[in-house]
This record gives C-alpha cells, structure tokens and sequence, in this order.
C-alpha cells in the first residue's frame, strides 16, 4: 500500500456581492467530486475556500443598500455558505478574505517582495470622481465611444463596435457612480515587478502545471513581455491598508489569492494535527491545486506563483482550468429564464441530478459545457433512474420477500464481478484525471451490462416457476451486489444516493477500496426508492421562476426598465400565455408630456405621461436612443398603465411604456397610428 498523499485545493473565490448561479457552481461541483474522490481513496485531501471580500464594488453595494461592508459581506456569506451545503459541495473551510489571517499573510507576503526588491513605487494619472472623492477603475467611467460615437460606453471597451481604449479617450466621461465630470488626479501606486520572474514562469508555466491550451496561453504572454502588476489602491476602498502606506491599499486581486491560504491557515488554528508549513513551506511535499475559470488564468499562474517564489512559499502543484457554462447552447440569459441561481435550482430540483449532468459532460479541457435542459432531463432519467437504481429496486423485493432482506452467499455471475472489478483502475485514473464524462461512461458501461444480465435471467419470471427460488435469490444478491459496486464508484458524484444506498445495503459508509469485495450471508435493510425521475414540469417552474428573479433584480437595484434594456429584445422565446393573462394587460396610448434626463442615471429618462384622466411618471431605459429627450415631447407611445408601481433608486415608476430593438441606439419607442387619443386602451 502507498502513503496516503497530502493534497490542498481550492476552488476560486466567489465575490462577496453576489448570488451564486449555475455557472459557478460547475467549478465548485467539479472540485468537490474530485476531493471526494482524494477522499474515498484515503488520501489526505483538504478543500478550502472563502468569499472574496474585497474591493470597491462591495464598498459601493454597501453604501447603496446602507450597510456597512461588513454586514454585506456577512449576509451574502450565509447566502453562499448555505447554497454550498446544499448542492453537496463540502469545504473543510469556508473563510473570508476580509479576515485578520489574510491581513497577516498579506502584509507579510508584500514585506517580503519589498525587502526582496520585487516592489517599485511611480505615479500614475487616473480619472477622479470629484463629488465621490475618490479614484474611478475603467468600469465606473462612462461615455462616448472615441471610435464611432456610441454613448453610454464603459471606460475601456466599446459595446457597440468592439474598440478598446483607455478611459481618458472617452469623449464627454462621466462617474457612473455619481455622474459628475471626472478630473485627471495623479497618485503614488505600488507595483509588483513581474518581470523578476520571467525565467521562474518559463519553467513552471512548461512542467506539467497546466494544460497545454493554457500553457500555451501563457507562452504567449511571456513571448510578449511582462508588465510590472499595479497592485494599490487609494482611498476609499474596501480591503487591507499597505503597510507603511497610509490611505494606500491592497487591491482586491492581490489579497484574494493569499485567501487561500488565509482559510487554511484558518483551519489549521483550530485543528492541531494539521501543519500550515507542511503545506506551504518551500520544501512542502505536499500537492496543491487550484480549481479555476479560464477568466482568471493570469491571476493563477503568472501572479500568483510569482508572489509565492518572492515570498519563500511553494508553488502549486497544477491550476485546473475549465470553460465556461452555457445553457441550451447560449449565454446564461436572465429573460429566456436560464440565468439560473443556485438557490432557484435547489427550490425545484435536487443538487444530485446537476452533479451528475455536470460529472457525464466534464473532461479535462477548457471546453466550454453545455446544459442542455432537454438531455438533462433525459440523461439522469435515463442513467441514474433507469439505469444504476432499477438494478436494486429490480432486486431487492425478491431478497425482501423470498429470503427475510438476506443476501445469500452465492456469485451468480462471477465473470460480471470480475469485469467490474478490472474496470475500476481506469475508472480511478479517470477520476484523478478529472475527466469526469471518462469515468461516467464507463460506469454506465457497467450499469447496461448488469441490467442487461438480470433482464436475460429474468429473476421475475424464474420466481413464478417451481424449484427455482435459490435461483432468483443467487441473482438478485448478485445484483444487489453489482449495484454496490456501481455505488462505490459514483459516491464522488453522488454522495446523497451513496448514503441512501448505504442505508439500504446496511453497510458502513463505503469506501473506494470496499469495490474489491461482495456482499454474502447479508442482512439488507428496506429498499426505498433512491431517486426519483426528473419532471420536466419542475424544469420549466425553475426558468419561469428564473425570470422572475429579474424582475425582483430591478425592482430591488432601481435598473433599467425592461423596454430598451436589450434582453427582452434578444428572446425570441417567449412562453405562451392565456388570453386571460393578456387582458388582465391594460396597454393604453399615452402621450409624452416631457421627457428628460435623470441625474445620475445612465441609461434611464424620465417621462411624464397624460393617459387620458391622469398624468404618469415612467423611467424608460431609453436614453441610449433618445440622447437628446426633448425630442419625444408630445409624441404618442404606448404604455402599460396597470403595472404594479416599482420603487426605483430615482423615485416610483408609474407602468411602462413598449419599445422595441436590440438595445444601444436600437431602441424604437411604438407609437399609434395618427389620431389615437391618449387614454384609449389598446384592444
Ligand atoms: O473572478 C472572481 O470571481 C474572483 N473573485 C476569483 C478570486 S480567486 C482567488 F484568487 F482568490
Ligand atoms: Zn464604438
């Protein structure tokens, strides 16, 4: 027997501002099959992770719900935490990066890379907010685009034709946070002298640490040239002071890292027996993984394996990357109802028919993967239901009925026992490969030639004839045992069924290793049914209900209205409604009294609207097409009066009015023909 390996992961750290969705959870559904796998095979496998904390995106969430950063990262931690619990993904340690270990780890990783030389200190001209007092990071600049005059356009990229810039190329830039003109400010920034480590990352980025897209990604990179990292930021922000650097802060990306370590150090203050130098020191022995998206690539393997080496600290072992999720072959969409939040998920389905799908669709690569919600259905229905629970449930009556629940000691079909049992070393290598969709197919293997070997014996039309109950009673302990042994090899996945199964087979919780024996002499308990078939009903509840988590969004976040936001205008899906549904609508011809702009807000107008017998106030998404508002002064549109009044951060919208198109400067308000009054209803 070998040592057992001592093996650290992690999966990457999920912003402290918000939801988690199926997306994310196919990183962390991921690793946590792959520990459990370390697991099972009695390897020393720790898995930690924490919220990433930090940043000005939380300082501004907080300050716009009126908390404190604290309470907001608090709250969205029992969110997460509790999300985790329930799709099955079991951490040793869920921290925060917002903790006095990171504080520590971080000033002293820093101290180490300035005493060492590897930080350097120059000023840099940024725009500031001079209402907010403070620096603004590209995302909170907006404007026109310098290239083809789209407005409305984020500070280093252009929505419309795709141009890259830098803010201070923006035409007309406004603070997307308080839409104040923003100023040219200098400041004094640290940097992280990446290019120390240009040979270092040569050699690791090539000895197997990476896949080879990936590592092909990086050679690039490092055939370009690395640029030293700005790693500060000033006041206000929400993270850890720079020591010796008053009103100079860590920025978010260069702490949340060190959160790895900082939520094992965690773990290790209150468990003895576990070593954080063992783990982490220079000369550590021990494997350490960091599961990740292929967004955040730069980060892991040139960044931070830098600040290891600069620091005194180990490397890690291998970054495993992976792709993106899409669903139904798209983008994760809030108005087709697949933007799909972890808790929307857990409300109508159970967690172990995601791991499954997730596990069957996996390999090693940076594919993106699809959920498909049709095959979805189709596969765990057919695998797990149809598939490795029909040969127990096949079974178990007959040994309930005809022999007291005990298994008898007779192999009915040792060359089935025997295949099983050669099949697990690949099995195992698949695992450990992460190429989950490997190891899926070859334990379905295994489950059709169980299923086919009890459908040629037959046990239920044996049982009806004479003398041939030792018979049936042979087969189906030999059934019962083949399905342990399917078990045993989708416990990784699915540790929900393997305990119901357990329970069922009156046996210890199993443990990879256990596949090498069977079951005889042995007394079962009860059989309940394990899992139950997927309703497609429950799918769609899960996407009517997804799209209703938008409508919540905007009500809560004050966000643009729906017409001219540009999803609605991308589904051409939309589900069918009762006419009943349709004229409990009450659409009305309005007239726009005055249109104009909000302060503060980019992409909304407000407009008062006549109805006939009352004025409305309606903020409209709508600004990207109709910059100049006056325009649409005494021009008739469309409304819907009866909608509910929604609290938007710049006071109540009163209905909405219909527009049409992509979004941008396609944005087409519907207007009556010529004649129409305002107030007549729409019929
Ligand atoms: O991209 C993200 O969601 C980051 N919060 C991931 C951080 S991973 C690690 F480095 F902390
Ligand atoms: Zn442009």
């Amino acid at each position: 027997m070998s040592e057992p390996r001592k093996i650290l992961v992690t999966s990457a750290l999920p912003y402290a501002n918000g939801s988690i969705h199926l997306g994310h959870m196919l990183e962390y559904i991921q690793t946590d099959m792959w520990v459990r796998f370390q697991k099972h095979r009695g390897n020393q496998c720790i898995y930690v992770c924490a919220d990433d904390a930090h940043g000005s995106a939380i300082m501004l969430r907080a300050e716009k719900e009126g908390i404190t950063p604290e309470q907001l990262i608090a709250n969205v931690q029992a969110e997460h935490s509790a999300d985790f619990a329930d799709f099955l993904v079991d951490f040793d340690n869920f921290h925060s990066t917002h903790a006095e270990e990171n504080r520590e780890l971080s000033s002293q990783i820093y101290l180490k890379l300035r005493d060492a030389g590897h930080i350097a200190t120059r000023s840099i001209t940024q725009y500031f907010d001079p209402e907010k007092k403070m620096f603004l990071a590209d995302r909170f600049i907006k404007g026109t685009c310098p290239k083809c005059g789209t407005e409305d356009q984020y500070g280093d990229n252009c929505e419309k034709c795709g141009a890259t810039y830098a803010p201070t190329d923006l035409k007309d830039p406004k603070s997307a946070i308080s839409g104040a003109t923003p100023v040219l400010k200098d400041s004094q920034h640290f940097f992280f002298k990446l290019p120390d480590f240009q040979e270092m990352l040569q050699t690791w980025t090539r000895s197997g640490t990476l896949q080879d897209a990936v590592a092909n990604k990086i050679a690039e990179w490092l055939d370009a040239g690395l640029q030293q990292w700005d790693i500060s930021r000033d006041a206000p922000y929400f993270g850890f002071e720079i020591p010796d650097e008053p009103g100079k802060y860590f920025y978010v990306w260069l702490d949340a890292p060190i959160g790895y370590m900082a939520s094992f150090k965690n773990l290790c203050n209150r468990t003895p027996e576990l070593d954080f130098d063992a783990f982490w020191g220079k000369d550590s022995t021990a494997e350490l993984y960091h599961f990740i998206g292929k967004d955040i690539v730069n980060f892991h393997a040139l960044f931070w394996p830098a600040m290891l080496e600069g620091a005194g600290y180990r490397k890690p072992t291998g970054i495993n990357v992976h792709g993106y999720l899409t669903v139904n072959g798209q983008k994760m969409s809030k108005s087709r109802g697949t933007f799909i939040k972890a808790r929307t998920y857990l409300d109508h389905l159970s967690p172990e028919y995601l791991r499954y799908y997730y596990a069957a669709k996996l390999s090693r690569g940076v594919d993106d993967l699809d959920l498909n919600l049709e095959d979805f259905v189709q596969k765990v229905n057919s695998d797990l239901v149809g598939k490795v629970v029909n040969i127990a449930s096949r079974c178990a009556g007959f040994i309930h009925k005809g022999n007291a629940g005990v298994m008898v000691d007779t192999n009915a079909a040792p060359e089935l026992t025997d295949a099983f049992l050669a099949a697990a070393p690949g099995i195992a290598d698949a695992y450990e490969a992460r190429d989950f969709a490997r190891a899926m197919r070859e334990i379905m293997g295994l489950a059709d030639r169980a299923n086919a070997w009890i459908a040629d014996k037959a046990p239920w039309s044996l049982n009806k004839q004479e003398g041939k109950q030792d018979e049936v009673q042979a087969i189906c302990a030999t059934g019962v045992n083949l399905f342990r042994q399917l078990v045993i090899f989708l416990k990784p996945v699915l540790p929900l069924l393997a305990a119901d199964a357990e329970a069922f087979l009156n046996v210890a919780p199993l443990t990879w290793n256990d596949h090498a024996t069977l079951l005889g002499n042995h007394q079962l308990n009860e059989f309940k049914a394990l899992m139950t078939r997927i309703d497609p009903v429950k799918v769609q509840a899960m996407t009517d209900a997804s799209k209703e988590d938008l409508t919540a969004s905007q009500t809560d976040t004050g966000a643009a209205a729906p017409a001219g936001n540009g999803e609605l205008a991308k589904d051409p899906l939309s589900p069918e409604i009762e006419f009943d549904t349709f004229a409990a609508v009450d659409l009305r011809v309005a007239l726009i009294v005055k249109a104009e702009h909000v302060e503060g807000a980019d992409k909304l107008l407000r407009l008062t609207l006549d109805i006939g017998d009352e004025q409305r106030n309606v903020f409209s998404g709508i600004k990207s097409a109709y910059p100049d508002p006056s325009k649409l002064d005494g021009r008739l549109t469309m409304m819907i009066a009866n909608l509910k009044p929604r609290k938007m951060k710049f006071g109540i919208s009163e209905g909405m009015v219909m527009a049409a198109g992509p979004g941008g400067e396609e944005i087409y308000l519907l207007s009556p023909d010529s004649g129409a009054k305002p107030g007549q209803r729409i019929k």
